[in-house]
C-alpha cells in the first residue's frame, strides 16, 4: 500500500489544506508580518523562532532548523506514519484517499477552475455596486438591513439577469466553456448553453482557505428556487463545506466556540452585529464531515436551530452526524430559538451580546437526546417504553466508548432509577430473559424498510442470493444503514452462515446489541414468500437510492425515524415500571 498515493492527489490535498490552520489548531500562532511564528515545538525555546509561511505553505524554525510541508508537519509533531498524515489531511480537506495509484485526468485544472471562480466572483460583486440594473438587489439589501460593510465582508455580489453574461464573458474558446461548465457556473444542454446564476444575488462559497469554491445565489425578493447554489463539482463538495468558515476562525478561536446556524444571511447579519464565530451549512443537513472538522478546530460546537419541528428534526440529524466522531472533551449543545425566529430576526431583536448569551445556555447533546426521546414515545405505553429504550440503545451503540458513553449510561442510570449494571445487562443481553414474558413476539413488518431488511437478513441469510448490487446504498439517509452495511457484507462474503454464526461475528463489535435485537422477531413465511419480501425490499431500496442520488430537496417527508417496535427489549424496564416516574423528570428538563 505505501507509497501508492498518487502525486496529483497528494497535489490536490495540499492544495485543500492550510498549513496555518493545521498547524495553528496544534500549536498556537500569532501573525508575524506575512507570516505567523510561535514558540517551536520541536525544541525548547522562550522567544518564537518557528515561522509559518501561508504563501509558501511551509514551515520553518530558525532556532532547530526543523522544516517541511504539512505534510512533514504532521509526521513530526504528531508522529504520524506518512499515509496516516495523508488521512488525517484528507478527511480535514473532507477527500477520500484513493485506493492505489490513481491517475486521474479528473483533477486536472484544480488550479485553473479555482482562478476562474476568482474572477467571476470579483466580476459578480463589480456588477453589484456598478451595473444600474443592479439597483433593486443593492435595494434589497437595504431593505434587509445588511450594511455595504457587511455585504463587501462577504463579498456579496450580483449576477445580471442575462442568459450569457458570464457565458459571453468567460466563454471565448471551446476550452473556456469547458471550465465555465465544470465550474458549475454554466448549464449545458443538447442544444443551448446558458448562465447558471442569473438575476440573483451572489454569495460566494469559501473553502477553509478563504478560496472561492461555489456560489449560493438569492433570488432578489420573491421567486423560485429563493437559493440557488452551485453543483458539486471538483471544487465543492456541498457535505464538506461550511459557509463562512474561513472567515469566522479568528472569532472561533477567541471565542473558543462555534455556532452552527442554517441560512448564509443568518451568518451575514450576526457577523453584523459583531458576532463573528458563526458558519452555515449550505441547505443541507450537518454531516459527520462538518462536524468532525469543526470540533477539530474547536471543542465546542453550537447547533442553533429554529424552534419547530423542522428545527427539531435538523437538530436530530446532526445529533446522529455527531455521535460517531464525537469524543471525550467535546462540548455539543443545541439552541432552539423561539417558534418564527431565525438568527438573522433573532439577533435584530435581542442584539449581539444577548444573542451571545442565548448561545451559551443550550442543551448538551446528552440532555437534548433524553429529551428528544422521553418527548417521542408514550413511555406510559410497553411500545413506547421499548421504543424509548430502542433508541436510547441505538444511540449508545454510535458512540465511541470512553467517558461519553459511560456519562450517557450514567445518566440514563440516573433518570431511571435502575443501576448501571443493570442497564448495561438489558442493553447487551436483550434477548436473554424475554421469552417467558414475552406477550406478543415483534414481526419483521413492524420495522422500517431497513429494519426489516435487517431482520430479514439476520434471520434468512441463505436468502442473500436474492439480493442484488445495491450500488450506494451505504449513502442512504438512514439511521440504520450502517447496521444494514455491515449485514449485507458480512452475509454475502459468507454465504455459508446460519443466523447464530452470524450473529456470533459480530460478538464484540458495537452491532452486537442492536443485531440480537433484530434477531428476535418471528415471521412465519413459506419459502416462496420470503423470495417475494426479499425482492420486494431490494426493488424499494433501489429507489430510495435513485430519488436520493437524484438529490431531491431535502423535505421533511424524506426523514424518517426508524421506528421498530421492539416490545421485549425492555421487558425488565417494564416490569419494574420504573419508567413511569421519568415521564415527569423529562418533561421537567425543557
Ligand atoms: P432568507 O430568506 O434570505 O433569510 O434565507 P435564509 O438564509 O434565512 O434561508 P432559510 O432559512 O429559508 O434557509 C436556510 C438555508 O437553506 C439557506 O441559506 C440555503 O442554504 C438553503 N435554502 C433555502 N431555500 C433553498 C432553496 O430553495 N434551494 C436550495 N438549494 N437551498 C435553499
Ligand atoms: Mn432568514
Amino acid at each position: 500500500m505505501a507509497g501508492q498515493i498518487s502525486k496529483n492527489f497528494i497535489q490536490e490535498l495540499l492544495s485543500r489544506i492550510d498549513i496555518v490552520d493545521v498547524i495553528n489548531s496544534r500549536v498556537p500562532l500569532t501573525p508575524a508580518g506575512r507570516e505567523y511564528k510561535a514558540c517551536c515545538p520541536f525544541h525548547n525555546e522562550k522567544t518564537p523562532s518557528f515561522y509559518v509561511s501561508p504563501v509558501k505553505q511551509f514551515y520553518h524554525c530558525f532556532g532547530c532548523g526543523e522544516s517541511g510541508t504539512v505534510i512533514q508537519f504532521l509526521m513530526n509533531y504528531g508522529n504520524y506514519q506518512f499515509l496516516d498524515a495523508i488521512e488525517e489531511l484528507a478527511s480535514i480537506a473532507g477527500l477520500e484517499v484513493p485506493k492505489g495509484y490513481v491517475q486521474s485526468h479528473q483533477q486536472e485544472g484544480y488550479t485553473q477552475l479555482l482562478e476562474l471562480m476568482e474572477k467571476v466572483n470579483a466580476e459578480f460583486q463589480r456588477q453589484l455596486y456598478k451595473n444600474p440594473e443592479s439597483a433593486a438587489a443593492r435595494e434589497y439589501l437595504k431593505e434587509r438591513g445588511i450594511t455595504f460593510e457587511a455585504a463587501q465582508e462577504f463579498g456579496l455580489g450580483f449576477a445580471p439577469n442575462e442568459w450569457s453574461f458570464v457565458k459571453n464573458n468567460y466563454g471565448k474558446t471551446k476550452n473556456d466553456l469547458n471550465m465555465l461548465e465544470r465550474a458549475g457556473l454554466i448549464v449545458v444542454k443538447k442544444d443551448s448553453v446558458y448562465d447558471r446564476f442569473r438575476g440573483r444575488l451572489m454569495f460566494p462559497i469559501e473553502d477553509r482557505r478563504g478560496r472561492v469554491i461555489a456560489f449560493g445565489g438569492r433570488v432578489i425578493s420573491e421567486g423560485e428556487p429563493k437559493y440557488l447554489n452551485s453543483p458539486e463539482t471538483m471544487l465543492f463538495k456541498k457535505s464538506n463545506e461550511l459557509f463562512g468558515f474561513k472567515k469566522a476562525l479568528q472569532a472561533i478561536k477567541t471565542e473558543e466556540k462555534v455556532l452552527v446556524v442554517e441560512g448564509y444571511t443568518d451568518v451575514v447579519v450576526l457577523a453584523q452585529y459583531g458576532v463573528k464565530n458563526v458558519v452555515a451549512t449550505l441547505g443541507t443537513a450537518v454531516t459527520s464531515s462538518h462536524v468532525k472538522q469543526l470540533l477539530r478546530t474547536i471543542h465546542n460546537v453550537v447547533f442553533c436551530f429554529d424552534g419547530d419541528e423542522a428545527g427539531v428534526r435538523a437538530a436530530w440529524r446532526a445529533v446522529e452526524s455527531t455521535l460517531p466522531v464525537m469524543e471525550d472533551g467535546h462540548l455539543v449543545s443545541f439552541v432552539f430559538l423561539p417558534e418564527g425566529e431565525d438568527p438573522d430576526s433573532m439577533v435584530r431583536r435581542e442584539g449581539g451580546e444577548a444573542y451571545r448569551e442565548r448561545m451559551s445556555n443550550g442543551e448538551p447533546i446528552a440532555e437534548f437526546i433524553f429529551r428528544t426521546l422521553l418527548e417521542r414515545s408514550d413511555i406510559s405505553r410497553t411500545d413506547g417504553r421499548a421504543r424509548f429504550a430502542t433508541e436510547f440503545g441505538k444511540v449508545i451503540s454510535g458512540l465511541r466508548p470512553g467517558m461519553l458513553r459511560q456519562m450517557m449510561l450514567s445518566d440514563l442510570a440516573t433518570r431511571t432509577g435502575l443501576s448501571e449494571s443493570a442497564i448495561k445487562s438489558v442493553l447487551e443481553t436483550p434477548s436473554s430473559e424475554h421469552s417467558a414474558s414475552r406477550s406478543k413476539p415483534v414481526a419483521s413488518k413492524d420495522f422500517s424498510l431497513t429494519g426489516q431488511f435487517i431482520s430479514l437478513l439476520i434471520q434468512h441469510p441463505q436468502f442473500v442470493k436474492y439480493v442484488m448490487e445495491l450500488k450506494g446504498i451505504e449513502k442512504l439517509r438512514d439511521s440504520n444503514i450502517r447496521l444494514l452495511v455491515a449485514v449485507l457484507k458480512t452475509v454475502q462474503n459468507n454465504p455459508e452462515l446460519n443466523t447464530a454464526s452470524l450473529i456470533e461475528k459480530f460478538r464484540g463489535t458495537d452491532y452486537f446489541a442492536q443485531i440480537k435485537l433484530f434477531a428476535i422477531s418471528r415471521d412465519d413465511f413459506s419459502e416462496s414468500e420470503l423470495e417475494e419480501k426479499f425482492e420486494g425490499i431490494v426493488m424499494k431500496l433501489q429507489e430510495r437510492i435513485i430519488k436520493q442520488e437524484n438529490k431531491l430537496k431535502i423535505s421533511q417527508s424524506d426523514y424518517t425515524f426508524d421506528d421498530e417496535e421492539l416490545q421485549d427489549f425492555l421487558q425488565r424496564l417494564r416490569e419494574q415500571d420504573l419508567l413511569k416516574k421519568n415521564v415527569q423528570e423529562g418533561r421537567k428538563i425543557h
